[in-house]
């Protein structure tokens, strides 16, 4: 297996590239082709995990051929597919073909997207696709953002901003108020930008799982009189467990009074907004001082490209600007926009290609349709639940979410929370579809998150027999 044609200078030949290279494209069209008719993951082979874990260094190089079929053999069969349409688990990851040929563009030509002068296109169309973002969230014009890697560095990247323009990095008695649904790599976040646990204050949501406003305002007033800061309303657009939305606009207008910095987590639902449907349910998210995006989760792109998006585009750059010496050439004209100075990270891939070409590929109208399909599926899901008596439906269809629970009457709440968990053992362990399950108010619910626009209504009918079967087994048993 060990490759002669190895040269020292790490290049392969044309004929060695395009034969790589087009298998690799089958390989993708292959898969996006048939995902529909596999099971979504295959039983995990330990002896090849155990293999793989041990491999030792390679001393010689391998033939190209030899690695895709390993990761034929060993890599695709342990893979579980996110993009599958009858994941419904966690959030999704249905992506589309064009960014992921954007996304080899990028990695094949190697596009640095942290200075200007490396590439005015490349700084042009970052631009222009934030702008795109900002004008759907109606930001006002001097608004700005940068795309990351995710939602979590979004977040840790407006919470930046947050403390440094409200609080030019002071954090000293300072208090920050979110709900008891947010997402905990804000919590995490949080931490890393050296707010302790003490000063974040969790406020309880309703019976919609929406933060309490009576609460948040009342908690704000006592701390106040207390001698503390408040500084921060972290609000949910989409929460992850149920989609739930937080009362945007009454926090926001909250915020404006109180002078309190005012931040939208939309990882999950900010894209909702696109939709017709649930459109006035984020009525408010143009109040934001900072607003989360996450383009590989609804907005179908493939993993990694998150966003944020701030009032005023100078806010990044007085909270990250650093030039070190070694950039003084690139990054030396003022008014030149260098996403290098404007987030965390210096050297930076050219992430905003995928969306750039994906949002011209499809349109809008296209995106907005796959969204729309998203929500509906999800209250065609709850529809279905509720024609047996063995659901209860804990919440509905929201933005894309509906959770649900097996219920027996003479059982008691824990015998359900079991019983709920151990469905969802059989379905993963059956590979026909995939779910979640998460804690609301305390109880084990199933979780079914639908914005993959190839599902069909015939997928969740299937699951949901298969659901109800091994509730009815597991029930006798
Ligand atoms: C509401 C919400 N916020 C933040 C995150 C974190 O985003 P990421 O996983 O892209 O880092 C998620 C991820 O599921 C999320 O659903």
């Amino acid at each position: 297996m060990t490759n002669e044609d190895v040269n020292n200078d790490l290049r392969l030949s044309p004929k060695d590239m395009k034969e790589l290279g087009y298998r690799v494209i089958d390989m993708i069209v292959e898969h996006m082709e048939s995902l529909q008719d596999k099971p979504i993951a295959k039983k995990t082979d330990f002896q090849i995990l155990e293999k793989l874990r041990n491999e030792s260094i390679p001393e010689h190089g391998n033939c190209h051929t030899h690695l895709l079929d390993q990761f034929e053999s060993d890599i695709l069969p342990n893979l579980t597919h996110a993009d599958h349409p009858r994941f419904f688990g966690y959030i999704p990851g249905p992506n589309n073909f064009i960014s992921i040929m954007a996304d080899t563009l990028v990695s094949g030509l190697n596009i640095f997207s942290g200075a200007s002068s490396m590439g005015p296109g490349v700084t042009n169309i970052e631009l222009v696709t934030i702008d795109w973002l900002r004008q759907i969230y109606d930001f006002p014009e001097e608004a700005g953002g940068l795309f990351v890697s995710g939602g979590s560095m979004a977040n840790l990247t407006g919470l930046a901003v947050a403390r440094h323009i409200k609080l030019l990095d002071q954090t000293e008695n300072t208090v920050i108020y979110t709900s008891d649904q947010t997402h905990l790599t804000i919590i995490r976040g949080l931490g890393i930008l050296g707010f302790k646990s003490k000063q974040i204050k969790i406020i309880p949501t309703d019976k919609q799982f929406r933060i309490a406003l009576p609460r948040l305002q009342q908690e704000v007033k006592k701390d106040r009189a207390e001698g503390k800061i408040p500084f921060c309303v972290i609000a949910n657009a989409g929460t992850t467990n149920s989609g739930a939305i937080d009362p945007l606009q009454q926090i926001g207008e909250f915020c404006e009074k109180e002078g309190l910095w005012f931040h939208v987590d939309g990882a999950y639902g900010a894209p909702a907004l696109l939709s017709e449907k649930s459109k006035s349910l984020l009525k408010g998210i143009e109040l934001a001082d900072s607003l989360v995006l996450d383009p590989h989760k609804w907005l179908f792109q493939p993993y990694e490209i998150g966003c944020v998006l701030v009032r005023d585009r100078k806010y990044l750059k007085d909270t990250f600007r650093i030039t070190p010496d070694c950039l003084r050439d690139i990054c030396k004209i003022e008014q030149e926009i260098n996403f290098s100075e404007y987030g965390i990270q210096v050297t930076r891939s050219f992430r905003a290609l995928k969306l750039w070409m994906s949002m011209k590929y499809f349109g809008i109208q296209t995106f907005q349709n796959a969204i729309t399909t998203g929500i509906t599926l999800a209250e065609f899901a709850e529809k279905k639940l509720r024609e047996s008596s063995c659901w209860e439906i804990v919440t509905p269809a929201q933005i894309g979410i509906v959770t649900f629970r097996y219920i027996q009457l003479n059982y008691d709440t824990g015998t359900i929370d079991r019983l709920n968990e151990q469905i969802i053992s059989e379905i993963i362990k059956e590979g026909y579809a995939l779910l979640s399950s998460t804690v609301l108010d305390g109880k084990v619910v199933l979780r079914m998150c639908t914005i993959n626009p190839r599902t069909t209504q015939n997928d969740i009918e299937k699951t949901i027999l298969r659901l109800e079967k091994y509730g009815v087994e597991l029930s006798k048993s």
